[in-house]
């Protein structure tokens, strides 16, 4: 095995070649395309950002009113699956439904399901799981809360309708607000795509076997869900509220994160690739604050994220780590001061990911020198053992 080369995590083994999302973890340049997430945030849409994403091109005025019309035309899910959702406990985690109902799709569209599709099947599983994600994870909710669920209404974008179906109650409409419309469409492009972190790998492996989109993308949401990754924002707040349930002395759990032996890490701090400021978090602090200030939130756990950060900027042990508050430290914030349960956090999360996921699909399959994913190991167990009959153990 000597020609192999241990590489834990893959932090230094590039698994493909990409040309969608392009990062410079030490200067903190974060770019789809080639375009600037900055600018993207600015002047775009979750919805032209994902064409962007998945087909390589800024959407032309037909293109984009093409692609709308068919997300659009894809948010219903199969009847049936109204019962499957009824059928978890009020109590499951949004994660584990989205992850099961993605899957499930795939037994409603065995069309889509060919290991080699034309462009044109392609294109409708695509639109397909664009328009229908977002209404499971809405779903997802309305069973979690025990509301009657909501049907996306033809006059409101992805983004509002998305608000929708999620905020719209019996006997109270759902009135539009260009801010948090605003807010949750800049979050979704913050989180649409970022190269080849776990999530978007697990992803790209499971569809190296070529198995369906809607597998892949299953997995991806699993692999999405741990702490250490897309469940991170989720894991802020708990720790954010942890520390205000214990008197809100923020210092006594650095000095925790800080100690080489305890195993405890500050949530929301860090990141594999980002030896600078998170560009993504440099945006969301000040839509965090905006939002804030707009719903005239006073929340005891929003001072002990200010302190957490103020320290956390200026303390040796994280500045020679470069460990700077990440996008999963605003996120979770704003999430909450929408009302967005805890527990949607991650699938929120999944939900901007998808068109990342999407593309990064789309490339590996189109991938002349596409290969099915297979690491290697170095083996380090017992070389040859004899079997001992169990009752000589
Ligand atoms: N709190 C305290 N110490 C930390 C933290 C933290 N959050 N993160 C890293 N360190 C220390 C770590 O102990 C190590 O110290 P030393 O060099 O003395 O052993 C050093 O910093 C380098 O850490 P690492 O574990 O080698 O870094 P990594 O690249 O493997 O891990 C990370 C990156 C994001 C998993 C990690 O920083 C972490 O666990 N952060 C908290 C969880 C989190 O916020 N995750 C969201 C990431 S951003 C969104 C996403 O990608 O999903």
């Amino acid at each position: 095995t000597g020609y192999i080369t241990l590489d834990p995590g893959y932090g230094n083994t590039g698994s493909c070649l990409s040309a969608i999302t392009f990062i410079d973890g030490e200067q903190g340049i974060l770019r789809y395309r080639g375009i600037d997430i900055a600018e993207l945030c600015e002047k775009s849409t979750f919805v032209e950002v994902s064409y962007l994403l998945i087909y390589g091109q800024l959407p032309t005025v037909e293109q984009y009113a093409r692609f709308k019309e068919k997300i659009h035309h894809h948010s219903l899910i199969h009847e049936d699956m109204k019962s499957f959702f009824t059928s978890y406990p009020g109590h499951a985690h949004p994660m584990a439904i989205l992850s099961s109902m993605v899957c499930s799709l795939s037994v409603y569209h065995p069309e889509l399901l060919k290991p080699d599709q034309t462009i044109d099947e392609r294109d409708e599983t695509i639109s397909r799981l664009l328009s229908k994600v977002r209404v499971l994870a809405a779903f997802a909710y309305k069973r979690s809360v025990g509301e009657a669920f909501v049907y996306t209404r033809p006059e409101l974008d992805y983004i509002s309708n998305f608000l929708h179906m999620m905020f719209t109650r019996p006997m109270r409409g759902y009135v539009p607000d260009e801010l948090i419309r605003k807010v949750l469409d800049v979050l979704f492009i913050l989180h649409a795509d970022h190269e080849q972190n776990c999530s978007t790998s697990t992803v790209r492996m499971v569809g190296s076997s070529k198995a369906n989109l809607f597998a892949a993308i299953s997995a991806g949401i699993c692999a999405l869900w741990g702490p250490l990754h897309g469940g991170a924002n989720q894991a802020v707040i708990e720790m954010l509220e942890e520390i205000h349930r214990a008197g809100g002395c923020y210092k006594k759990y650095i000095e925790r994160a800080k100690d080489k032996n305890d195993p405890y890490r500050l949530m929301g701090f860090g990141h594999r690739v980002y030896k600078s400021y998170d560009p993504r978090a440099q945006i969301l602090k000040k839509y965090c604050d905006e939002v804030l200030n707009y719903l005239g939130i006073d929340d005891p756990i929003l001072e002990i994220a200010k302190g957490l950060e103020e320290v956390a900027l200026t303390d040796p042990y994280f500045i020679e780590r470069k460990l700077y508050p990440n996008v999963d430290f605003y996120s979770g914030i704003i999430y909450r001061a929408l009302k967005i349960p805890t527990n949607m956090f991650t699938v929120m999360f999944a939900l901007g990911r998808l068109p990342g996921w999407i593309a990064h699909w789309k490339e590996m399959l189109e991938d002349p020198g596409m290969r099915i994913a297979r690491p290697r190991q170095i083996y380090i167990g017992e070389r040859q053992r004899p079997y001992v009959p169990i009752a000589q153990r």
